[in-house]
């Protein structure tokens, strides 16, 4: 199926399928766009890997989503992409590329009255304190912490499960702890990883009452959102260019194609969770070393 693009093609990049959670969030602002995903499956996970390393992973995903499937716009729909290898992403390729720590950090500003803000996220993410510079540009001051459990137990299925609760428990207290002899007063938590929106009903339950929980997809599709419609004047001006083939799916005609760099069928299995509807067929994809 091939067919003339009237609306923008929207490269998305993570490097599992927590992604998946800011694409839903990116489809319910922007329904009629064309999507293509792709989940560095295969590398995964990029929290535990050095800045170098991510950012040459990245770009060359970014690479892929412009210059094989014709993205118009980028989102970094990773924290640790975005907190460690946004700057070489930007210069990999010549569209406009989102992330997702400005919003985040823009949603926190929004939700605590205090100035205070905890973040969590993976360990590459706190040790670039990509938040805390993001969240100080908004007059807050936020504490980080590495939580490197929760990714594997979201990749686990494991997201209502005791195990994960007392982990969860266990984190938030030191966080509690080492923020209160910070001398801070923290009044909202930043879910600085893409997987813990997944875990998001252990988390609330866990906060203290009056904690405002931040997940940061909304607020990048709401960036993205005005990004995109912000240039779509300047794009309808342009003559329509050709579309790539481009799966239809769904009733709602969601127009989405997913790429993997590893196991499909895991991605296809676990990916409908992130997405909140299946993610249909998953194309294979070798990205080189
Ligand atoms: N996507 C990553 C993030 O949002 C989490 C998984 C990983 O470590 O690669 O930080």
């Amino acid at each position: 199926l091939t067919e003339i693009r009237v609306s923008p093609a929207i490269g998305v990049f993570d490097s599992g399928f927590g992604g998946l959670t800011v694409l839903a969030a990116l489809i319910r602002k922007l329904p009629t766009a064309h999507y293509s995903f792709i989940g560095d499956t295969a590398r995964l996970p990029y929290g535990s890997k050095s800045r170098r390393t991510i950012a040459r992973y990245a770009a060359q995903s970014a690479r892929f989503l412009v210059e094989e499937q014709g993205a118009d716009y980028l989102v970094i729909a990773c924290n640790t992409a975005s907190a460690l290898a946004l700057d070489d992403i930007k210069e990999a390729v010549s569209v406009p590329v989102l992330g997702v720590i400005e919003p985040g950090a823009a949603a926190a500003r929004a939700a605590s009255s205090s100035g205070d803000v905890l973040v969590i996220a993976t360990d590459a993410t706190v040790q670039s304190h990509a938040y805390k510079a993001a969240c100080a540009a908004h007059d807050l001051r936020a504490f980080e912490k590495a939580c490197p459990l929760l990714v594997p137990l979201v990749e686990e299925g494991w997201t209502n499960s005791h195990v994960t609760d007392e982990v969860i428990r266990i984190y938030l207290n030191e966080l509690a702890t080492d923020a209160a002899a910070g001398g801070l007063n923290a009044d909202a938590l930043v879910l600085g990883c893409t997987h813990y929106p997944l875990l998001r009903p252990l988390i609330e339950r866990a906060v203290p009452a009056g904690m405002r929980v931040i997940d940061s997809a909304e607020s990048t599709a709401d960036s993205a959102a005005l990004l995109i419609g912000g240039r779509a004047t300047i794009d309808a001006k342009r003559p329509p260019s050709q579309t790539k083939a481009c799966a239809t799916l769904f009733a709602q005609s969601i127009q989405l194609n997913c790429f993997a760099t590893d196991s499909v069928e895991k991605f296809e299995r676990l990916g409908s969770r992130f997405l909140g509807r299946p993610t249909g067929p998953v194309q294979l994809v070798d990205l080189g070393g």
